[in-house]
């Protein structure tokens, strides 16, 4: 299972990068926004700095809703870095889009996916990943692991290449749950990352090594 970072911070895709697990980036407008970043030009370079942290695929949404407009800044995003994955949206021009994108080897992440339906979609338009929103789907107490599972099993019995990528990831306990599906990514805040680590008997096995270490002097 690959490990994305969903986050525009550059520190933090740095500590992420650092522990060496780290696969990609995903991002999204609420994202860049959060980091106050304003005008096309600083957010393209935004992108291009991203990039020069991750060796893997960084992820960059257009914010274009038509078709002409997806394919305009889609193509521009991808001239940024072969890194670039664009993410388009799950509307009806996004559809038509990635279709686009996937005839000019351009790949793409269709995101706010929510249904099995959207994400067979998605697959036959041919996106390299899809994102469906777990924790979003848990917000309004229905299973968001469910369609993880669900979307699993229906890419594997017509061996779709579409990945799944997990996203809306809110704790760790999501990520073991994506790994025991089988997601093929999971794109977590670090947060949820640096929660992985975490064991009080780690803590405690620790203490007691170190408490007997001092014994050897
Ligand atoms: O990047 C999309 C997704 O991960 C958003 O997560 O926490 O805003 O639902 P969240």
């Amino acid at each position: 299972m690959k490990f994305f970072i969903d986050t525009a911070n550059l520190a933090e895709i740095r500590e992420a990068e650092a522990l060496g697990i780290l696969d990609g980036v995903t991002t999204n407008p609420s994202l860049i926004a959060k980091e106050g970043i304003k005008g096309l030009n600083n957010i393209f370079q935004h992108y291009v700095d991203i990039c020069s942290i991750v060796e893997g695929d960084v992820s960059a949404e257009v914010v274009a809703t038509d078709f002409d407009g997806m394919v305009r800044e889609g193509e521009q995003l991808a001239e940024l870095s072969e890194k670039i994955v664009v993410k388009v949206p799950m509307i009806k021009d996004g559809v038509k889009a990635i279709s686009y994108f996937t005839k000019h080897n351009i790949r793409t992440n269709c995101t706010l996916v929510f249904s099995a339906g959207q994400a067979i979609l998605a697959a036959k338009a041919g996106a390299t990943y899809v994102s469906p929103f777990i924790g979003r789907i848990d917000d309004i107490s229905w299973d968001g692991m469910e369609l993880i599972s669900q979307l699993v099993e229906i890419y594997t019995n017509y061996d779709f290449e579409t990945q799944v990528l997990a996203a809306s990831i809110r704790n760790p306990l999501h990520i073991v749950k994506c790994a025991e599906a089988g997601a093929d990514v999971v794109t977590c805040p670090l947060s949820s990352i640096m929660g992985l680590l975490n064991h009080p008997l780690t803590d405690v096995g620790l203490a007691k090594f170190l408490a007997d270490a001092k014994k050897w002097l």
